[in-house]
C-alpha cells in the first residue's frame, strides 16, 4: 500500500495560499534564465545563476509575503556561498520548497504552431527523489497559443491530459501539484477571444483532472488572466481584466480547489499587481477559493535589472524584490494602491 498523504497535502496547499501571501516562481530553466541574464548583460554562468538564486532566497523578511518558491532542478541542488543548501535556507526562513517537474513545451505532432508539454516518463521516480530532498509542491506548465484557427481541441486535450497525469502522480508521491495551463498573452486577439479560449481550456483541464481522480482540495490552479492580446490595439481596462478573469474562473473551477495563484505572463509589474488587486476589490467575498499570485517576472524583474551580476548591488536588488513581494501581498488582500509604487521600501521585521 502506498503512503496516504491526504492530510499533509491539504495542509501544504492551504499554506501555499495563506492570507496575504503568494508564491514566487524562480524555476526558469537554464535556457530561460540565461536569456533573461543576457538581456541585462549578466554573464550566463552556473555561478551567476546560483548567486542570483541566493540573492532571491536570502532577501530579508521575504516570507512575510511569500509562502513558497518554485525551484528548477539545478537550483534545488545548489547552496549558498557559505554552503547551506537552498532547501535548508527556505525551511529555516519559513518558505515551502517547490520544484518544476515538466520538461518544457515541444512541438505537437500534426498540429502546426502548437505545443504539448513533456515530462511524464520516469516522473514517479523523480517525484520520490524530490520529496525526499524536501520539496512539498510541484509545477507543470502547459502552453496554449491563440492564433488563426488555434488552439485546436486536440492541443487543449493533449495538454490537459498531461497536466492531469502529472497532478495524479504528484498527489500519490506527496507533492501538491500546481496545475498551470497558460494561455499566452502574445497576439492581437481581443479580451473576448482570450475569455473563450481560457474558459475552454480550464474546463477541459478539470474534466481531465476529474478523470484521473485528482483531489481538488490538494492542488493549486495557476492560470493566466483573461486579458487583451499584447499587440491588440484595444487594451482592456484593469477592471475589465479583473471581471472577465473572475467570471471565467467562477464558471470553470470547482469550489473545492485549494487555491488560485496567477502567473504574470508578460504583464508589466504594475499591471500584475493592479489586476490581482482589482479582483479582490470587485469580488470581495464572492470567490470560493483563495486568489493570489505565483509570479516570476512581475516579482523578479526590477531586482534582476538592478543586480546586473554585481555583488555590490545585492542589497539594493533585495529591497526591490521585497517591494514587489509586498505590493503583490497587498494586492492579494485588495489593499494595493498605486502610491505604494512611490513609497520608500520599508522593511518590516
Ligand atoms: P511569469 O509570472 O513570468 O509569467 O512566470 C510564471 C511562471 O511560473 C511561468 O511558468
Amino acid at each position: 500500500m502506498s503512503h496516504n498523504y491526504t492530510q499533509e497535502l491539504q495542509a501544504t496547499a492551504r499554506a501555499m495560499v495563506a492570507e496575504g501571501k503568494g508564491l514566487l516562481a524562480m524555476d526558469e530553466s537554464t535556457g530561460t534564465c540565461n536569456q533573461r541574464f543576457e538581456k541585462v548583460g549578466i554573464p550566463t554562468t552556473e555561478e551567476n545563476r546560483r548567486a542570483y538564486r541566493e540573492l532571491i532566497l536570502t532577501t530579508p523578511h521575504l516570507s512575510n509575503f511569500i509562502s513558497g518558491a518554485i525551484l528548477y532542478d539545478e537550483t534545488i541542488h545548489q547552496a549558498t556561498s557559505s554552503g547551506i543548501p537552498f532547501i535548508q535556507v527556505m525551511k529555516d526562513l519559513g518558505m515551502i520548497p517547490g520544484i518544476k517537474l515538466d520538461k518544457g513545451a515541444k512541438s505537437l505532432a500534426g498540429h502546426p504552431e502548437e505545443r504539448v508539454t513533456e515530462g511524464l516518463d520516469g516522473l514517479r521516480e523523480r517525484i520520490t527523489d524530490y520529496y525526499s530532498m524536501g520539496a512539498r509542491f510541484a509545477k507543470w506548465r502547459a502552453v496554449i497559443t491563440i492564433g488563426e484557427n488555434i488552439p485546436t481541441q486536440g492541443c487543449i486535450e493533449a495538454n490537459a491530459h498531461a497536466l492531469a497525469r502529472y497532478a495524479a502522480l504528484c498527489q500519490e508521491g506527496g507533492l501538491v501539484p500546481i496545475v498551470e495551463p497558460e494561455v499566452l498573452i502574445d497576439g492581437d486577439h481581443t479580451l473576448g477571444r482570450c475569455y473563450e479560449v481560457t474558459e475552454t481550456t480550464i474546463h477541459e483541464v478539470f474534466h481531465q483532472l476529474y478523470s484521473q481522480k485528482v483531489a481538488f482540495d490538494q492542488m493549486i490552479l495557476k492560470p493566466s488572466m483573461v486579458t487583451s492580446g499584447a499587440s491588440s490595439l484595444i487594451q482592456a481596462s484593469v477592471d475589465e481584466v479583473a471581471t472577465a478573469t473572475i467570471h471565467c474562473l467562477l464558471n470553470t473551477v470547482p469550489a473545492a480547489v485549494a487555491g488560485i495563484a496567477f502567473l504574470s505572463g508578460g504583464q508589466t509589474i504594475v499591471q500584475a499587481s493592479a489586476h490581482l488587486n482589482a479582483m479582490h476589490v470587485l469580488f470581495e467575498g464572492q470567490c470560493p477559493w483563495p486568489v493570489t499570485f505565483s509570479y516570476a517576472r512581475a516579482i523578479q524583474q526590477p531586482a534582476l535589472e538592478h543586480w546586473k551580476g554585481e555583488s555590490a548591488n545585492v542589497e539594493g536588488a533585495q529591497k526591490l524584490l521585497y517591494h514587489r513581494a509586498m505590493c503583490n501581498g497587498a494586492a492579494s488582500r485588495g489593499l494595493y494602491q498605486a502610491e505604494m509604487e512611490k513609497e520608500p521600501v520599508a522593511v518590516r521585521s
